[in-house]
């Protein structure tokens, strides 16, 4: 072991020590870049999330120290424990590609091809999934699912069509507000939001399925077709608010307030959950203190031609010698900077 009571685990080539526990998933985060799997269903703020979209698949070529043989299948990495001595591929490994692929197919049989009028367009884990390892052409022959539109009251919209049915939104409801009253009903092809979830809205918090929604099924009907989002400007803002910790994300259009959200991180989970009346009520700037132009990836469509100098991006981790390992994930972000 590097230290004591740490497990060190190497991940595409690049160790890092962590905490007994973590999994596969969480120790590539630590590093940061692109050896970083994507996740679909999988959300640290929400308690049980991840094994259910397999985006996340990795190889274990070595097991631990003590006993190295290879795990004979991949393996979630968002649901997967590190062992000490542990060595794990991800985009180093043509298996898991080829594998993330089939799963990329997998989402995107049922998935409506109606990005040009998505509002989740811009954003949307799906989307960049799809770009970089989808292939153009579906082998699916049969009719996609289609559902009605379902208003869950009068802000949020549920378009079941796009739901890739990774169960953050149940979660979300089950552990952030007051009662849960929707979830998953059915099975297999018959799988849906269950219709209970227009219940939710009574809750102060029920927005917030909004932002951990990875496609665009749940969408924020005051911002509904306002805009694409990369012709809007995203500025970090907070308030004293009573319920919620008031640090939001405003989303501008001119000098129109056209959208709030929570901050996200960068791996697209919220940094807090905020209420209903910072998200829906307060869409003017002198609700807000406004503190600075909100840092966006540089590889993000929203960034296109708004800021001059980027931030450092926020994938770089500033663990000193983290970013020494990785730094041919320093060199490909310095360059796209
Ligand atoms: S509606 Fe969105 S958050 Fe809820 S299960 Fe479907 S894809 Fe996931
Ligand atoms: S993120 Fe791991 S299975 Fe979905």
């Amino acid at each position: 072991m590097a230290e004591e009571n740490k497990f060190t685990v190497s991940i595409d080539g690049i160790s890092v020590s962590v905490d007994p526990g973590t999994t596969i998933l969480n120790a590539a985060r630590q590093i940061g870049g692109d050896i970083v799997p994507p996740a679909m269903c999988y959300y640290s703020k929400l308690e049980g999330s991840g094994g259910k979209c397999r985006t996340c698949l990795v190889k274990v070529s070595k097991g631990s120290e003590k006993d190295p043989r290879p795990m004979p299948k991949l393996v979630a990495s968002c649901r997967t424990t590190v062992m000490d001595g542990m060595e794990v591929q991800n985009i180093t490994s043509p298996e898991v590609v080829e594998a993330r692929k089939a799963v990329v197919e997998m989402l995107l049989i049922n998935h409506p091809l109606d990005c040009p009028v998505c509002d989740q367009a811009g954003e949307c884990k799906l989307q960049d999934l799809g770009y970089e390892h989808g292939s153009a052409k579906t082998r699916y022959e049969f009719e996609r699912r289609t559902f009605e539109r379902i208003d869950i009251g009068d802000k949020i919209q549920l378009h079941m069509n796009r739901c890739i049915l990774c169960y953050r939104c149940v979660f979300t409801a089950d552990q952030i507000t007051d009662k849960r009253v929707h979830g998953v009903i059915g099975r297999g092809d018959h799988a849906e939001i269950s219709t209970y979830i227009q219940g939710v809205v009574d809750n102060d918090f029920s927005g917030n399925v909004i932002d951990v929604c990875p496609v665009g099924a749940l969408t924020d009907k005051t911002f509904r077709f306002k805009s694409r989002v990369w012709f809007t400007k995203p500025v970090q803002a907070h308030c004293a608010c009573e319920k919620c910790s008031g640090k939001v994300t405003l989303w501008y259009k001119g000098e129109e307030v056209i959208r709030v959200t929570a901050r996200k991180d960068e791996f697209g989970e919220v940094e807090s959950f905020i209420c209903n009346t910072c998200r829906f009520e307060r869409k003017a700037t002198s609700d807000w203190t406004i503190e600075q132009p909100t840092a966006i990836n540089p590889a993000s469509v929203i960034g296109a031609n708004h800021y001059e100098q980027f931030q450092p991006p926020a994938v770089i981790s500033e663990d000193e010698k983290l970013q020494t390992a990785n730094r041919a994930q320093l060199l490909r972000t310095e360059k796209l900077k």
